[in-house]
């Protein structure tokens, strides 16, 4: 039975939760996913995630959320992350850091692969990136090796700055995994596509949030750091929210059957960007 995924790119601040709330059912409708995921290293302010948004996030219908350098932003996260199962931080970070850096997830009743289950792996970029990790490719190896059958499939999140690295990571797991996606930049990338080994690639996913910013926060007070490089208050912006992630089929080989870059703009005119 091929599996039916959407990946949502980094949420940002309450216009990035708004749109994702607005656009999934139309998601649903559209794509009829088995397993919804979303990275929410910036859906607390911009930064981090509280407990309350997580649980915002799973009652939206989201099934698994990964989290990136933000995750130990919000400390009152810590608990949850090694408490619950659907809830990832990068998985190369030392031994000792609060969470897990993979889950296997399994679709819900209802859903038309009902029981199969699909693992989750993020890793951190280490090119330009502000939080040291340890080499994703070996993690990454050492982590496919202890994966038991009933793993399912295996979508690789690369959190990383570097267009090249992600790439680089992808090649080198070409046909051993579903995908590979990125995030981090909050830029999306046009270059969604299989890799020759089957598996599926996009270099960064793009943002769930304000598209009016610079990657989520107000061009003003970007500028203003940027031309004084004084502390300035990076503020989420508001203007233009739009959901952005990508549709995956994977086929019962664990491969990639297709991908799909998915643009949404919110829809202000109706909840919860306006009442009526
Ligand atoms: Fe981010
Ligand atoms: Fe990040």
């Amino acid at each position: 039975m091929p599996m039916r995924i959407i990946m949502l790119g980094d949420v940002v601040g309450q216009p990035g939760r708004r749109v994702v709330h607005q656009q999934l059912p139309h998601i649903r409708d559209r794509y009829t996913p088995d397993l919804i995921l979303a990275n929410a290293e910036n859906i607390a302010g911009g930064s981090g995630i509280t407990p309350q948004l997580y649980q915002k996030m799973i009652s939206y219908g989201i099934d698994g959320l990964t989290l990136g350098d933000h995750v130990y932003k919000r400390k009152e996260i810590t608990a949850t992350l090694d408490q619950v199962d659907n809830l990832i931080r990068p998985a190369n970070l030392p031994a000792k850091a609060a969470g897990k850096g993979v889950m296997t997830l399994t679709a819900r009743p209802g859903r038309a692969a009902a029981g199969a289950t699909l693992t989750v792996v993020t890793l951190l970029g280490r090119t330009y990136m502000p939080m040291a990790a340890d080499d994703p490719f070996a993690v990454i190896d050492r982590l496919l090796e202890g994966l038991t059958p009933d793993a399912g499939p295996v979508i690789v999140e690369i959190h990383a700055e570097a267009t090249g690295e992600k790439i680089a990571l992808a090649r080198y797991l070409d046909g051993r995994v579903a995908a590979v996606v990125g995030t981090h930049t909050h830029i999306a990338t046009a270059d969604a596509g299989l890799l020759p080994r089957g598996t599926a690639y996009i270099t960064d996913l793009g943002m769930c949030g304000p598209y009016d910013s610079v990657i989520g926060r107000r061009a003003d007070r970007i500028i203003q750091h940027m031309t004084t490089s004084m502390p300035t208050p990076f503020d989420v912006a508001e203007d233009d929210p739009r959901l952005c992630g990508v549709f995956i089929e994977v086929n019962d080989a664990g491969h990639a059957a297709q991908i799909e870059r998915i643009e949404l703009k919110a829809d202000l005119d109706q909840p919860p960007f306006a009442d009526n």
